[in-house]
């Protein structure tokens, strides 16, 4: 399967590393395609029709709010498109790229490194053989996830998000220990092994929150003061930010 990249920025340099196999790829500052063309010993085309006409199955990683300019340019020329733009509904992609077979996904950062978490809108397509191509494409690089697009945005707000989320939470634990004198690149290994340890033990322990917290936190130990201290703005933290990732008013 031929791929083409609209967009060549972040999302689009981490799905290209870590599919690691040659693209089409597009960008406004054709530097920047350029740039990942040579990362994964690709093509930078010249423009969007030109990787539309060298792919078998475009991927859209521009900006939501560019869906209509792009469509104008290559919706005539696509058979497969797979948007992963954040808060564009099936059918709005739809109605850009009518003549399509539609798919939406939302990936995370770590593509990159073949281990993020990808949403995949259940299929209502009626072509099965496509939907299941879809998935496997994605498969090599996380693990996927068909839900329905009510619970779209929600999955967006838990792992679209996330890798950002837990970056902004080892940055101010490595900030909280630095400014007890550690050092910080210290700091940051502490962090960032304690990071994936910590996740490797969940997901072991069937993705069992509260056994780990009970088994770190004796009665009466440090852990148990922490978490005390934690426990509320952090729930309060992630519920807030879920209702600006969902465009709620609190
Ligand atoms: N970042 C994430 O972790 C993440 C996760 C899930 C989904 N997403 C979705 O992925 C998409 C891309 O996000 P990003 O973070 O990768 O953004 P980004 O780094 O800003 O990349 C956007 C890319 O689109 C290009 N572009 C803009 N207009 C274009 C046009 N008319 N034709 C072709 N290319 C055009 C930009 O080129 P120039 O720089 O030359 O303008 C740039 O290469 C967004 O829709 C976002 O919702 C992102």
């Amino acid at each position: 399967m031929r791929i083409g990249l609209i967009g060549s920025g972040n999302m689009a340099r981490a799905l290209a590393v870590g599919w690691g196999r040659p693209v089409y790829c597009s960008a406004l500052e054709h530097s920047q395609a350029a740039a990942l063309a040579e990362l994964v010993d690709g093509t930078a085309a010249r423009d969007n029709a030109e990787v539309a006409a060298n792919s078998d199955v475009v991927v859209l990683c521009h900006k939501p709010k560019q869906l209509a300019e792009v469509a104008a340019e290559i919706a005539g020329d696509t058979s497969v498109v797979v948007s992963i733009l954040a808060g564009v509904t099936l059918d709005e992609l739809r109605a850009a790229y009518p003549d399509s077979n539609c798919f939406r996904i939302m990936p995370n950062l770590a593509v990159e490194i073949r281990q993020a978490t990808i949403g995949i809108v259940d299929d209502d397509s009626g072509d099965a053989g496509l939907y299941q191509e879809i998935k496997e494409l994605f498969g090599e690089v996380g693990e996927v996830f068909p839900l329905g697009e009510n619970h779209f945005a929600t999955l967006t707000g838990v792992s679209g998000v996330g890798p950002a989320y837990l970056a902004l939470v080892a940055q101010t634990q490595v900030d909280a220990a630095t400014a007890e004198g550690l050092d910080r690149e210290v700091a940051k290994q502490l962090v960032g092994s304690t990071l994936l340890g910590s996740s490797a033990l969940l997901v072991s322990r069937s993705n069992d929150s509260e056994e780990i917290c009970r088994e770190v936190a004796t009665p009466g130990g440090v852990t148990e003061k922490g978490l005390a201290v934690l426990a509320v703005p952090l729930r309060e933290g992630f519920a807030a930010a879920m209702d600006a990732v969902l465009g709620r008013k609190r």
